[in-house]
């Protein structure tokens, strides 16, 4: 089974627009899922949902995802300025402004984890878990340098074994390693990455076959679409450098 998981898309349709296109142009992807926060810092968070939704594209709940829904009094995002702390707030405040009844319901509808197994339930793994953070909180940052033992307490908590898999974004930096037999694949972002790079990110996984493996892809995106659009509405010039420079702007709120 082939799949391709996108995550961190945060309001950003031009991106996932592309990423959407670069997945149909391969012809070889059997399923799409995401691993949350749809929105948040961009200036479409309805249209993002809207288009998920269209695709019939499944997934967990990010922190945003679930801070927005259920109307809570931070994103969950963590500061490391005041100034980072103001971005975060005036974005979190915008998009509870602008996210419509409709679709705060169906982020709270998003379940916190996936439990996939790409040869069927009828037979013993592989498995495929996707949460947005880890399994225990949807706002930890699972970087890569936790340790081996981090990992391996987390695929616990899930029961993964030698040959499963778990997929999760949250960072918005992609990285993959095997501990034990177990792939750990952060997918970085779609719609706003932090390690440098401005081009939209995900993941494809092949599982269930006679190899596993594991790709990140990077799609460039019309980023001028976006940009007019963060503008229009409003938010700080802070979200625009952000985006252009993969988030090596000074000031990065961390999402
Ligand atoms: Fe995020």
């Amino acid at each position: 089974m082939r799949y391709a998981i996108i995550s961190d898309i945060h309001a950003n349709l031009a991106a996932l627009d592309a990423v959407l296109a670069d997945i149909d142009r391969r012809g070889d992807v059997d399923v799409i899922y995401h691993a949350g926060d749809l929105v948040g810092y961009s200036a479409e968070p309805n249209e993002v949902v809207e288009r998920l939704r269209e695709r019939a594209i499944a997934g967990v709940a990010g922190n945003y995802d679930s801070t927005v829904a259920t109307g809570y009094a931070h994103c969950g995002c963590r500061s490391e300025s005041p100034r980072q702390e103001e971005l975060a707030e005036l974005s979190y405040r915008y998009t509870l402004d602008v996210t419509t009844a409709e679709s705060k319901r169906y982020l709270g509808g998003l379940p916190f984890s996936l439990d996939l197994r790409p040869l069927g339930g009828h037979t013993h793994g592989p498995r495929l878990v996707i949460v947005h953070g880890t399994p225990t909180l949807n706002t930890v940052y699972w970087t890569e340098d936790r340790s081996d033992e981090f990992c391996l307490k987390m695929a616990k908590h899930v029961a993964l074994e030698a040959g499963d898999a778990i997929a999760f974004g949250h960072t918005h930096k992609p990285w993959h390693r095997m501990v034990e037999g177990i792939h750990f694949v952060n997918t970085g972002s779609v719609g706003r990455p932090k390690d440098g790079h401005w081009a939209a990110g995900y993941a494809l996984l092949d599982l269930g076959g006679t190899t596993s493996h594991v790709e990140h892809v990077r799609v460039p995106y019309d980023i001028e679409r976006t940009v007019v659009s963060v503008r229009a509405a409003g938010l700080p010039e802070e979200f625009v450098e952000f985006l252009r420079t993969g988030g090596k702007q000074a000031v990065a709120a961390k999402s």
